[in-house]
């Protein structure tokens, strides 16, 4: 059970008036208004619903007997194979004194029995009324009526594709922080979820590409002649393009590397790619692309149309934080390329990078087989959950004290920025 901080007295009130926000303890008689929370402090709902804030977590009695307890539910979302703790990390965790608590199953998706986790220190049991839930997918309305209140949920929470999460998880007092919203800086690299699973995405889009194609991807040269390399041109060059631009000339391609921000075209170079320079420059905040005006994207697309039609496959991967994802294959350009080329677009779950795309589905259009398939790290759950669990172990222990008991510092940039049931602020992914 969490509580909130007691604000009468000693180090808790003067911390309330350096903060100059407003927080209320779950004593009935002690309400302490004051009207502005700084950016960056956290709301919660308390027992009684009433906003707390996260550097509230209190070292609870159940906490103090037993450690913190750790819930690892099974996923229940079609075709979600990935389970947030593997039994390497599960031992982790007990080793420093915490319980975890396994639903039975959670593990079967990605091949790790309950017998795994059991022999990792974890117990088979209910997980939905630990003191911290650990899940991949955003939660369903009824998992989040299942979360007790007071509690933490870590996870995928959709901030910005489904905001009513948010609000849905502060009604029922339940403090979230999501993976998607931990800063892409240096300490955190280790928790950084997007990035371990662009990388089996842009390595399963490859495959993927491979495997539709009607061609060979490396050069051939046998007694029945000589097979040309593939040409394979990355559109969108973060972590899922360069891992896909790496794979894509591991297996023998010759590829090609665009993005919007410049400082890429140096990494698109040291993996041995060309860089496609259209002249266009759009580096936003934060090291994210921003949109385009109406006259870049204009030029963009007439560009890239020229551009495309020399590549037997096009992987896209373009995405701007919180909007629509940009076209950058026309349909006119799907026309221009070569029967039996492949074009894998990732950008589906928000809209796709194709004009032609049916997001999830692999359609043929032109005799251009075009394929824009959704949550493609669950399709190497093994490998993609043994990295998603070392970044929530990672997290989690940002949380914890010496003692294993759950003690954020709601002045850590990492937690502030990754906790989404607070103050709307903005920027949250
Ligand atoms: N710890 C770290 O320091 C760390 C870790 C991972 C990523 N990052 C940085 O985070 C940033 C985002 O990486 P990501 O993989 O999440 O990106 P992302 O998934 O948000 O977008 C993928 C790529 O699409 C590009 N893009 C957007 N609009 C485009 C357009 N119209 N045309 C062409 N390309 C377009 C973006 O520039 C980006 O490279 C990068 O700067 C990356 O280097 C930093």
């Amino acid at each position: 059970m969490i509580r909130c901080r007691r604000a009468a007295g000693g180090n808790s009130a003067s911390k309330v008036a350096t903060y100059g926000t407003f927080l209320r303890c779950d004593s009935p008689s002690f309400t302490a208004p004051l009207p502005t929370c700084r950016p960056g402090h956290v709301w919660a709902s308390a027992l009684d619903a009433t906003p707390i804030m996260f550097d509230a977590l209190r070292v609870t009695s159940s906490q103090d007997q037993q450690g913190t307890r750790v819930g690892v539910p099974r996923e229940s979302r079609d075709g979600e194979r990935r389970v947030a703790l593997v039994p390497k990390m599960v031992e982790k965790l007990t080793g420093r004194g915490l319980q975890v608590v396994v639903e039975s199953g959670a593990g079967v998706g990605a091949l790790m029995p309950d017998e795994l986790f059991i022999e990792a220190g974890a117990t088979i049991g209910d997980p939905w009324d630990a003191d911290v839930v650990v899940k991949v997918a955003p939660p369903t309305d009824e998992e989040i009526g299942r979360l007790r209140r007071g509690s933490v949920l870590i996870g995928f929470l959709a901030p910005r594709s489904d905001p009513e999460i948010a609000g849905k998880l502060r009604d029922a007092g339940v403090i979230g922080f999501a993976m998607e919203s931990i800063p892409r800086i240096s300490r955190a690299q280790s928790m950084d979820a997007l990035s371990s699973q662009a990388n089996v995405a842009g390595y399963k889009a490859v495959l993927l590409a491979a495997n539709l194609s009607t061609r060979f991807f490396p050069m051939l040269t046998t007694a029945a002649g000589t097979v040309k390399p593939a040409n394979a041109l990355i559109l969108g060059v973060g972590v899922a393009g360069l891992q896909a631009l790496a794979t894509a000339k591991r297996l023998g391609a010759r590829t090609t590397g665009y993005d919007v921000r410049p400082e890429v075209a140096d990494q698109v170079r040291s993996l041995g790619a060309k860089w496609l320079d259209l002249g266009i420059e759009a580096a936003g905040e934060g090291g994210y692309a921003r949109e385009l005006s109406d006259d870049e994207r204009a030029e963009q697309k007439q560009r890239l149309t020229e551009a495309t039609s020399g590549f037997d496959v096009v992987i896209t991967t373009a995405l701007v934080p919180g909007r629509k994802a940009p076209i950058l294959v026309t349909a006119a350009a799907v026309k221009g390329m070569r029967p039996g080329s492949v074009i894998v677009d990732l950008a589906g779950e928000t809209g796709g990078n194709c004009e032609l795309t049916v997001p999830g589905e692999v359609v043929v259009r032109e005799d251009v087989t075009i394929a824009s398939p959704l949550n493609l790290p669950a399709t190497m759950p093994e490998h993609a959950s043994e990295l998603y669990a070392r970044n929530v172990q990672s997290l989690l222990e940002l949380m914890l004290d010496k003692e294993g008991r759950l003690t954020p510092d709601s002045d850590d940039e990492v937690l502030v920025r990754s906790c989404i049931t607070r103050e709307p602020e903005g920027d949250n992914r």
